[in-house]
């Protein structure tokens, strides 16, 4: 028999056991281990029910998604739960960890499924731009009706076992998932209950049957946020095969949108996209089997718009915090900001009611920076003044614990030169998260000169730990993100100069997917701030100038690029922006031209992609794949994109590298000229991923 599963008897009950790490992914060889065994069992006179449970530390997790755009190996999944479904004696299905996609569908194919009590259950295949393809779309809508079938599969969330004992989607919560599941097995056996084939089992789809717009609700419900993406259409088209058709139909037509969207451009990207997160969390350059230290608690300097979202990131994931302000006053603003927000999410049942109460209670308010004495992992997140910072660091040296990790969330300084004010060096490294901290995944891990390698491992496990991406990235002014978005910022503010118009800009930006234009992002995030720095050094933005002058800050003071309307975020194109640019390029004795929405998408994209390979180059960014995740989890570049080095090399490079060339001798800038790295590769007529090691190549 195979090696990934094994058939035991406990006299009348088989225990059939899946054993594939790490998460016990349907490869060819578990589908075959499972239908062996499984049939196994079926053939032994003396098991009257048999068990389905996993090893190690979760349930089945999905398909083996290595195996996608391979040629399929037999045994088909389907195959695999027929033989299940239509097994004589009851199979049930013993669920821990996480059963997702073709693993909860196994579940389903069984006739009763047990859980322990912090399982998920979930068909997340639309996050790899797929529909499930082995009767999840036809068998989840008949265990919980279609309502919270849309919930599941079209926005690929999966549910604790809590809601799914609720929703009928397992029997019981056991305590050990084959011991529990042995024991209902037994008890299943003892009642004499029947083989319950949700196949055949249409009792939940009676109200949708007679009125489709219960399914046709819950459907635009989920999709208002799937704007450009191709699968949650799909998927929800396939859940509604399980209320028009007859099983097999439904099951059929399944199957050929799942395969319709495996050869899809968007899922490729979008599996491409899951690699590429999960090879961040690789290291370069650590020595193999590194280990992190300890963090059992962490201070944050600073409570102010980032210190508050990182300490709620940190209080979320139950990790203790000592938030540190320079004045009592400072600090119950921020607590209360913190506070604010969580009951916020609590009234919209985002999180439990008792939850603001416990996460505060986490959060141990202090004045003074010797409080950091107990803090295994020290954040700063202070005014982004160089001066600042160096004093801070200079003090935390002094009161930090011997092994403290010591990290600065600066935007754009140099973690070297605030390293150098400590004695500890090698203790010191960025954590660079994104507004708001509380919410956006990115967190960028800044490797100094001087950075130990087990320091920087401490940072990417504790950033894993609190749910965000992590992405290891080098010193330098802006890091990988906001580095490759001031190229961008810059050509869009070139573009008014030439005749286009932020709507205008905003616009392309926003049809490619990207979820805010550079002039909008601008308004939201003040002008003032540039204006000002632009003051201290000299020099001359003409139009965000006069913006600033005429007292239009952004959404702040209701006007900037755009106008807004009291209480309202949404960017209202205003005539006297128009009128504003006019006025300024007349003074300038400039006249506008008709810019193209082409030329507008290469050059907000283009300079970026061009920076991003003297990233590469310079070794700031070890991956491509490393770049993209920036892109995806900080600046919600689309999904479907797979990320600007991706995208770039489905675009080509000889044509972008020829664009740049053009634009940067049409414009007359330099700064447009193909980076040396970028040119290389375009004459070789080879893109970036030739450039990555690994899967995510
Ligand atoms: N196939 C292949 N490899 C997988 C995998 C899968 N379905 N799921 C996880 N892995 C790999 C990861 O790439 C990673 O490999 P690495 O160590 O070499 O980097 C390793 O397993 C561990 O994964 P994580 O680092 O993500 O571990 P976590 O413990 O953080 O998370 C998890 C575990 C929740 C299971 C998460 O891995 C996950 O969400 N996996 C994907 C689940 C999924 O999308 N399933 C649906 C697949 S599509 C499908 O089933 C189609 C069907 O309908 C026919
Ligand atoms: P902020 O002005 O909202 O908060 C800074 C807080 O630090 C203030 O509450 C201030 O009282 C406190 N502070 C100043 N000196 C201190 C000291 N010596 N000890 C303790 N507290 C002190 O600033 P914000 O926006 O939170 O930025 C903080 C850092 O995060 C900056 O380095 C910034 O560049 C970076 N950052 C900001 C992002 C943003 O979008 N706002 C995004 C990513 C990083």
């Amino acid at each position: 028999m195979s090696e990934v599963a094994k058939l035991d008897r406990h006299d009348i009950v088989g225990i059939v056991t899946i054993d594939s790490p790490p998460v016990n992914a349907l490869s060819a060889a578990v589908r075959g281990g499972i239908l062996d065994n499984v049939k196994a069992a079926i053939a032994d006179p003396e098991i009257k029910v048999i068990v389905l449970t996993c090893g190690g530390r979760t349930f089945i997790a999905g398909a083996d998604i290595t195996e996608f755009g391979k040629p399929p190996k037999p045994p088909a999944l389907n195959d695999v739960l027929s033989t299940i479904e239509n097994s004589p004696k009851p199979v049930i299905a013993a669920i821990h960890g996480t059963a997702l996609g073709g693993g909860l569908e196994v579940a389903l194919a069984c006739h009763y499924r047990v859980a322990t009590k912090d399982a998920k259950l979930g068909l997340p295949e639309v996050k790899l731009g797929l529909l499930p393809g082995a009767g999840g779309t036809q068998r989840l809508p008949r265990a919980v009706g279609p309502e919270l079938a849309v919930k599941m599969i079209v926005g690929g969330d999966p549910i604790g076992a809590a809601e799914a004992h609720k929703a009928g989607l397992i029997e019981e919560i056991v305590e050990g998932p084959a011991s529990g599941a042995e024991a209902f097995a037994r008890k299943v056996v003892a009642e004499n209950r029947p083989l319950r084939k949700l196949r055949d089992d249409d009792s939940k789809l009676a109200a949708a049957k007679a009125d489709r717009s219960i399914f046709t609700n819950a459907v635009a419900a989920i999709t208002k946020k799937s704007r450009g993406l191709e699968a949650p259409f799909a998927a929800a088209d396939a859940v509604g095969y399980a209320i028009d058709l007859p099983f097999d139909e439904g099951l059929k037509r399944e199957r050929e949108g799942f395969l319709k969207l495996l050869t899809s451009d968007q899922s490729k990207a979008q599996r491409y996209a899951f690699f590429a997160e999960r090879e961040a969390a690789k290291i370069a350059g650590v020595p193999e089997g590194t280990k992190g230290r300890k963090v059992d608690r962490v201070a944050i300097i600073g409570a102010g718009t980032m210190g508050g979202g990182i300490a709620m990131s940190f209080a979320n994931a139950g990790i203790p915090v000592t938030l540190i302000e320079t004045a009592e006053e400072q600090l119950k603003r921020g607590m209360g900001v913190m506070q604010k927000n969580w009951e916020a999410t609590a009234a919209r049942g985002g999180i439990p009611a008792d939850a603001p109460a416990k996460r505060m209670a986490l959060i141990d308010g202090k004045v003074g920076l010797e409080h950091v004495k107990d803090a295994d992992l020290v954040i700063e997140a202070v005014f982004e003044t160089m001066a600042v910072k160096k004093e801070v660091f200079g003090k935390l040296d002094q009161y930090a614990k011997p092994g403290a990790v010591l990290a600065s969330n600066t935007s754009y300084l140099n973690i070297d030169a605030i390293a150098a004010e400590t004695s500890r060096p090698q203790d010191v490294l960025g954590m660079h998260f994104f507004s708001p901290a509380n919410v956006m995944k990115l967190c960028e891990i800044v490797r100094a000169e001087k950075t130990a390698p087990d320091a920087l491992v401490t940072a990417v496990s504790i950033a894993r730990k609190i749910a965000k991406v992590p992405a290891v990235v080098g010193v330098c002014d802006g890091f990988v993100g906001n580095r490759m978005l001031a190229q961008r910022g810059k050509q869009a503010e070139k573009l008014l100069f030439e005749g286009a118009l932020p709507q205008q800009v905003d616009a392309v930006v926003t049809k490619f997917g990207m979820p805010m234009g550079p002039f909008a992002m601008g308004d939201l995030a003040g002008l003032d701030i540039g204006w000002r720095s632009r003051k201290d050094r000299g020099i001359k933005s003409e139009i965000a100038d006069a913006l600033c002058e005429a007292g239009r800050f952004g959404q702040k003071t209701g006007k900037g690029y755009y106008k807004y309307e009291a209480g309202s975020r949404a960017p209202l194109p205003d005539p006297d922006v128009e009128k504003l640019i006019d006025e300024t390029l007349a003074k300038l004795g400039l006249k506008r031209r008709a810019v193209s929405d082409e030329e507008i998408l290469e050059r907000m994209m283009y300079p970026m992609i061009n920076e991003g390979a003297k990233i590469l180059a310079e070794g700031i960014a070890a991956r491509p794949s490393d770049i993209d995740v920036v892109w995806l989890y900080g600046y919600g570049w689309p999904i479907y994109r797979g990320g600007p080095m991706y995208w770039a090399d489905s675009v080509g490079l000889k044509h972008i590298a020829e664009r740049l060339a053009f634009y940067a001798k049409e414009t007359n800038d330099p700064s447009l000229e193909p980076a040396p790295l970028l040119k290389k590769l375009a004459d070789e007529g080879k893109t970036f991923a030739s450039l990555a090691q690994g899967k995510a190549a």
